[in-house]
């Protein structure tokens, strides 16, 4: 794992255009800074997909075309803290059917609090959280005969471009039987005066997010980054519908790497790449799912239409 941390951000930061994964944006206190972004009232994604599995409980379940009397998994891939996934899982419950709940996620912390909160308000669901890496652990479930709804919410695959998550709905797919199902939530692509105040709130939160990478490098690579001379800088392609966020020097610096026993140099405005935020449409979706065995079987949305929750099935 530190090694992989190595390599990427040496990759990263010796660059041209320098860059570095967002996925190391989450450690505990990275997670943490997660949690109040997606309180932020700015950060209005969290509340548009909640309100389609509280409001819409009954459409997402007709979609899945579920039999009473045949048993089916849902697979959630990074579930956090499941709180829209409840109110799915409820109103399943309340209907009788028969199925159990796997939530995967590469941290066991994650998944002992979600399993511990599931006992308490569902104590007649059947879970079984798997702790690991989405594709072992899905490559495991692959074994069993009954069908799988996966869900991956959050627009979490928004933090891929769209090669990645080409690759990764092609990798996902080939795990599938025929009658499988993914549900994927996406953020919608609209206007720059929604979408950005998401990534650039008043309080900051976003911004001590986005500098957490940095932390996180001094910590646990023994860097010398001095989080004062880096700024957070969003953009919003609205043509394109892609969110990217930056990290720029502020001034002229070199920064050390204890464990890789090298300097980066910056010039003062030279930025960081540290995420893409996708934004999608209808024609991006099929574009990204061209060479994959899925197609665009139904699309629910929020009212106000910011978020929509595709049903993919394979063809
Ligand atoms: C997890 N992911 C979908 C978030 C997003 O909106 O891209 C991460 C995030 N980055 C800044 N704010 C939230």
């Amino acid at each position: 794992m530190i090694e992989q941390f190595k390599q990427d951000v040496d990759a990263g930061l010796s660059a041209d255009n320098k860059f570095l994964p967002s996925q190391y944006f989450y450690d505990a206190i990275g997670d943490d800074l997660f949690q109040q972004i997606m309180a932020m009232p700015d950060y209005y994604l969290t509340r548009a997909e909640f309100e389609i599995f509280n409001q819409k409980t009954q459409e997402l379940i007709d979609s899945f075309g579920i039999e009473h009397d045949s048993f089916f998994e849902i697979i959630e891939l990074g579930p956090g803290d499941g709180k829209k996934t409840k109110k799915l899982l409820k109103k399943l419950l309340k209907q009788n059917y028969d199925f159990i709940y796997h939530p995967i996620d590469i941290s066991g912390n994650v998944l002992n609090q979600l399993e511990e909160s599931l006992n308490d308000e569902m104590p007649e669901l059947n879970t079984r959280p798997k702790q690991g890496l989405y594709f072992d652990a899905l490559a495991s479930l692959k074994k069993s005969d009954h069908k799988k709804i996966v869900l991956f919410l959050g627009s979490n695959i928004g933090n891929l471009d769209d090669e990645q998550a080409a690759d990764f709905l092609y990798h996902l797919g080939s795990n599938f039987r025929h009658d499988d199902i993914l549900l994927l939530g996406v953020d919608l692509k609209k206007s720059r005066d929604i979408i950005l105040p998401a990534y650039n709130d008043p309080q900051g939160i976003t911004a001590s997010f986005n500098l957490n990478i940095l932390d996180r490098i001094n910590r646990e690579l023994g860097g010398n980054f001095e989080r004062n001379n880096f700024s957070h800088a969003p953009e919003y392609l609205e043509d394109k519908g892609v969110a990217n966020s930056f990290l720029i020097s502020l001034a002229e610096q070199s920064v050390y790497i204890k464990s890789l026993d090298k300097t980066f140099n910056f010039t003062k405005g030279e930025k960081i790449h540290t995420e893409i935020s996708r934004k999608y449409d209808e024609e991006i979706l099929q574009r990204i799912i061209a060479d994959t065995d899925f197609f665009l079987d139904a699309k629910i949305c929020d009212s106000k239409a910011y978020f929509a929750d595709y049903i993919l099935k394979r063809n």
